[in-house]
């Protein structure tokens, strides 16, 4: 396994693959490598030839300076783990040579609609900011298939958009969220909560997963119903101590307001459990 940050080291290393026809499966990061990350890359293993992961806590992306001085980062386990996954490659480029004019100078990409709503509403700027760090990191590597969680949900159509909107020519593979066995879905994030916050924080799975028994019970389910389930479910995470910031129902696709049950529906949520932000997703 090879561990390299600069840049055109790593962009020559997999031109070199692809001129002996070799094929690049790639899973980005922000490091603080969980079991659902491991997951992402067995997958990502039984796509190509060479398997890249990139380790990069992208400034761009957070709206908060707070929360990215508070990013865990845990590059030595992190590197450990991987040389036992057979990764090939581990690319941990460093801000400076990412954006040698400074992060205020990137000009960042516009995805239009699908970056306002929900996540993009509460965290202006910050698909932006992912969109912006995952085309760079696609034009470094040229991977010919990429490999993201669903737990972000909205990130992974930010990222099916940007590969319809720029010549990547990569195919985009998303993967179903990992969880603990209390139903807690996996993130780094989850490492900051206090014991008594991760004793909680599995009420925001059984909460999706109410709401999506409550929609598959009904026969004749409709936006005042929606409106309805999703204000009970932040009155019952309230009730327990969460600040939600939204739990919504919502059209797969689009991400639209459902008028009823006649297309599959995605139930979404993030909520703060003390100083952290916490997001999780079902579908129905
Ligand atoms: O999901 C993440 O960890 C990040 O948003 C990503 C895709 C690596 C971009 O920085």
């Amino acid at each position: 396994m090879q561990i390299i940050s600069d840049i055109k080291k790593t962009s020559s290393l997999c031109q070199k693959w692809r001129d002996k026809g070799e094929s690049i499966s790639f899973v980005p990061t922000m490091g603080c490598l969980h079991a659902g990350h491991l997951s992402l890359i067995k997958k990502a293993q039984s796509l190509a030839d060479h398997v890249v992961v990139s380790i990069f806590v992208n400034p761009l992306q957070f709206d908060n300076a707070d929360d990215l001085l508070k990013y865990p980062v845990t590059l030595d386990e992190d590197t450990l783990k991987l040389a036992d996954f057979n990764v090939d490659l581990v690319f941990t480029p460093k801000a400076n040579a990412f954006y040698p004019d400074g992060e205020n100078q990137v000009k960042q990409i516009d995805l239009g609609s699908i970056t306002v709503l929900l996540e993009g509403a509460q965290r202006p700027g910050h698909f932006a900011g992912v969109a912006t760090v995952v085309k760079h990191l696609f034009e470094i590597i040229r991977p010919n298939v990429a490999v993201f969680g669903e737990k972000d949900f909205q990130q992974l159509m930010v990222i099916k958009q940007l590969v319809e909107t720029f010549p990547l020519d990569v195919e985009i593979i998303g993967m179903p969220t990992f969880r603990e066995q209390d139903g807690l879905a996996m993130s780094s994030r989850n490492l900051r909560l206090s014991e008594n916050e991760r004793k909680k924080a599995p009420a925001i799975y059984q909460q999706l997963k109410s709401i999506k028994s409550a929609i598959n019970a009904s026969t004749n389910i409709d936006t005042a119903d929606f409106v309805e389930l999703e204000r009970r479910a932040c009155e019952n995470l309230t009730a327990v101590g969460f600040v939600p910031d939204y739990v919504a129902i919502r059209e797969t696709d689009t991400l639209s307001i459902p008028e009823n049950h006649n297309n599959s529906l995605v139930i979404l949520v993030a909520v703060k459990l003390g100083q952290i932000r916490l997001i999780d997703n079902i579908r129905v």
